[in-house]
């Protein structure tokens, strides 16, 4: 039978938390008219779904969220319930923050993270606003609005979009020891799935490797009560953590901002820290052909929000990418927006 009660209360959640974020959505959309900023619907050949095949998908998003709940994969999740006046003060900041963002968009200008502190230390390709955040992913400003903008981008898909990843991750833990088991969420950004994953596990030796300290400094924040999570400054593609000494590796939303031969410099990294036998889910976009008619979406997404990877990244053989590193292929799911993909080591490796 399950929970079904957790289900219905994860359902409910989340389709406020849908409504809530499709008002703001709208609001961001309705001001950056109001300031003049081109919203670029940028014509396509490519089909583009509907509105109403959209909000269909996403509602099967949620029932899947919530049929995980019943099925005690993870507990209700909290998502901005965490520190709800924090939620609303940000809002207001993202909100007042948008002229300069909509400034950056018109003039194609994504530099702003080059004047951050830490700036000369980070690669090229990083240093840049990916989104045209204020501050790219360097900025202290920018750790605090990159969930709320996200959320307000993807009307509040990101969070159960992430979740999906914890299905893989339950099948894995099946008959395991959660205290025996390593956790590495690799480019953590602000720790939304790692408290994710700490609420289902609380016992898990979990890590958080990212580029960004004011992205880390906000996932420490996000653990709060919890047991902390060990967060390591560090790029993805050299990782400081020893071989085969990491049991799940997690990435999520990453690969879409890493130019192509860093993905595969990343992936072998993946490879390189997974124990024998491990497990990787690999969350990030659609790719191309995943949803035919959605193709156009692809299309124009990296035209309105400063990507400049995602085009090759739609079209990249990411399979191709993570077997070249030694991993095997298990499975590919298309959540919504997302693609969810797992791969384990040779046990022989
Ligand atoms: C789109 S965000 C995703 C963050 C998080 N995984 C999530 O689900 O929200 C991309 C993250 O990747 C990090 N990042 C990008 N390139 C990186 C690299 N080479 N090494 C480590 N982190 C990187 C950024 O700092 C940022 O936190």
């Amino acid at each position: 039978m399950g929970d079904t009660l957790g289900m219905a209360a994860q359902l409910a959640g989340q389709s406020l938390r849908f409504g809530w974020f499709l008002a703001l959505n709208r609001l961001v959309d309705r001001r950056t008219d109001a300031l003049g900023g081109k919203r670029e619907h940028v014509r396509s050949d490519k089909p583009v779904p509907t509105l109403r095949e959209l909000f269909s998908e996403q509602a099967q998003l949620l029932l899947a969220d919530a049929m995980a709940v019943r099925d005690g994969l993870y507990p209700p999740s909290e998502d901005e319930g965490v520190a709800p006046l924090r939620h609303l003060s940000r809002t207001r900041r993202m909100f007042r923050d948008l002229p300069r963002a909509v400034e950056r968009r018109q003039a194609g200008d994504a530099s702003s993270a080059r004047t951050e502190a830490h700036a000369e230390a980070v690669p090229d390709y990083y240093a840049q606003d990916f989104h045209f955040q204020t501050g790219g992913y360097l900025g202290a400003e920018s750790a605090k609005l990159y969930d709320v903008q996200v959320e307000t981008l993807f009307v509040g898909a990101a969070a159960p979009m992430r979740r999906a990843g914890l299905r893989p991750i339950a099948r894995y833990m099946a008959g395991r020891d959660q205290r025996k088991v390593t956790l590495l969420d690799v480019a953590c950004g602000t720790g939304r799935f790692l408290r994710q994953v700490r609420l289902a596990y609380p016992a898990m030796r979990l890590k958080g490797l990212d580029l960004s300290r004011s992205y880390l400094d906000e996932a420490r924040k996000h653990m709060g009560e919890l047991r902390p999570a060990q967060l390591i400054m560090a790029p993805a593609e050299a990782m400081p953590v020893p071989d085969a000494s990491v049991d799940i590796v997690t990435s999520i939303f990453l690969f879409h901002e890493l130019p192509p031969q860093v993905r595969h410099a990343v992936a072998a990294e993946i490879a390189r820290v997974l124990r024998p036998g491990g497990l990787l889910v690999f969350i990030d976009s659609l790719q191309m052909g995943d949803r035919p008619g959605w193709d156009g979406l692809l299309e124009s997404f990296p035209r309105r929000f400063h990507e400049p990877y995602y085009r090759h990244y739609s079209i990249d053989d990411l399979e191709g990418i993570f077997t070249a590193a030694g991993l095997q292929h298990e499975e590919t799911a298309l959540p919504f927006l997302s693609k969810m993909m797992a791969f384990r080591t040779p046990v022989s490796a």
